[in-house]
C-alpha cells in the first residue's frame, strides 16, 4: 500500500516581502503540480526526479516526516518519492508544494486525518529550513488551493472568483534565494523604518483591492495594481534587470500589467492581459528563452489518497 499526494504550485499576486512584516498578500495556486508517494520501508529515505538522493536539498523533506513521526508517535520509516512539474528556484513554491504534499501523504499513510491548517503548520518545519523565516504564505496557498488573502497570524481568507481567470507566468531562468532576499528587505526596514511601515500599509491595502478586482474580473484594474506593486518592490531592491525587462515586455506586448512574483532577484514574473493578447505574450517570451505559461485559476489545493 502507498499513500499518494498531489499539491499545486503558487504565485504571489501581490504583497510578497511586506507580508513577512505583517501586510496582507494575495496568492493563487497554479496548476503545475508536485506528486509525492510514500510507502513503509525499513528506514526513512527521500528520492526526487530533480536531485541526487544525497542532495542536502532533500533534508527538509526528511525533517517534516521525522517531526510528524515524533509529534504523533508513529513510525517515520518511509520511502518518499517526489516527482515535480514545478521549476525549482523559480519562486513558484516548489519547496512549499513538496512539503505540503509530503505532510498530506504522511497523514494519509498513518491515518492521522489532519486538517488543512495542520498540514500547513507541519510543512513549516521544512519551509523554515529552506527559507529561514518565511511568512507561511507559500504552504498555505499550496494546501488550500484557489485564491487566498493571507496575513500572518490570521486565518487565510478564501477569495471566490466570479469565473476562471488567466495569469501569465514567466520564469527568468535565474535561481532566486528567498533567505537572502528577505534579509535584504529587512535591512531596508531598519534603515527607513517610518517609510517602510507606510509602504507596507499601502501594499496591504493594495492586496485587498487586488483581491476584489480579481474576484470581479476587473483584470485591467488588477494590472495597474501589479505595476504599482512592482515599482515598490523595485524600490526595496528585490528586482533586477532581467525581471524588469520581462515586466516591460509583458506590458509592451499589450498586457494590462506585470510584476515580479516571490522573493525576486531571480525567479518569475506574473502578468495579466486581455484574452486576445495572451497567446502572443506567451510565445514572444518563450521565443526569448523564458519558460512562460498561461495558468488558469482557480485550481484545487493538496489532495491525497491511498493506492494498493
Ligand atoms: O520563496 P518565494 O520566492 O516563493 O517567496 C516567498 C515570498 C516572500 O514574501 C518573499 C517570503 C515569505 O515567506 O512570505
Amino acid at each position: 500500500m502507498k499513500a499518494v499526494a498531489d499539491a499545486p504550485s503558487k504565485v504571489i499576486i501581490t504583497g510578497e516581502h511586506f507580508v513577512v512584516h505583517g501586510a496582507w498578500a494575495l496568492a493563487a495556486a497554479v496548476p503545475r503540480r508536485v506528486r509525492v508517494e510514500l510507502s513503509d520501508a525499513p528506514s526513512l529515505s527521500v528520492s526526487s526526479d530533480r536531485f541526487e538522493a544525497t542532495s542536502p536539498k532533500l533534508a527538509p523533506v526528511a525533517k517534516v516526516v521525522k517531526e510528524m513521526g515524533r509529534e504523533f508517535s508513529v513510525s517515520s520509516s518511509v520511502k518518499v518519492s517526489i516527482a515535480s512539474e514545478v521549476p525549482q528556484g523559480a519562486g513558484l513554491g516548489s519547496s512549499a508544494a513538496t512539503m505540503v504534499a509530503v505532510a498530506s501523504a504522511f497523514s494519509r499513510l498513518r491515518s492521522l486525518g489532519l486538517r488543512v491548517d495542520e498540514l500547513v503548520r507541519l510543512s513549516m518545519a521544512g519551509e523554515r529550513e529552506v527559507h529561514g523565516k518565511p511568512s507561511g504564505i507559500d504552504p498555505t496557498i499550496c494546501a488550500y488551493g484557489g485564491v487566498v488573502l493571507f496575513k500572518p497570524g490570521l486565518k487565510p481568507m478564501k477569495v471566490k472568483l466570479a469565473g476562471p481567470r488567466t495569469i501569465l507566468v514567466s520564469y527568468s531562468g535565474i535561481d532566486r534565494a528567498t533567505k537572502s532576499q528577505i534579509r535584504r528587505v529587512s535591512r531596508r526596514k531598519k534603515r527607513f523604518p517610518g517609510l517602510f511601515t507606510r509602504l507596507a500599509e499601502g501594499i496591504s491595502e493594495l492586496s485587498v483591492d487586488a483581491a476584489r478586482r480579481l474576484a470581479g474580473g476587473d483584470m485591467e484594474g488588477l494590472g495597474r495594481l501589479l505595476v504599482i506593486d512592482h515599482a515598490v518592490l523595485d524600490s526595496t531592491v528585490v528586482s533586477n534587470e532581467t525581471l524588469d525587462s520581462i515586466v516591460n515586455l509583458m506590458t509592451s506586448l499589450g498586457g494590462y500589467g506585470a510584476k515580479l512574483t516571490g522573493a525576486g532577484g531571480g525567479g518569475s514574473v506574473l502578468g495579466v492581459a486581455p484574452e486576445a493578447k495572451e497567446k502572443r505574450i506567451v510565445s514572444a517570451l518563450s521565443a526569448r528563452g523564458f519558460e512562460t505559461f498561461a495558468a488558469r485559476i482557480p485550481t484545487e489545493g493538496v489532495k491525497s489518497w491511498v493506492e494498493r
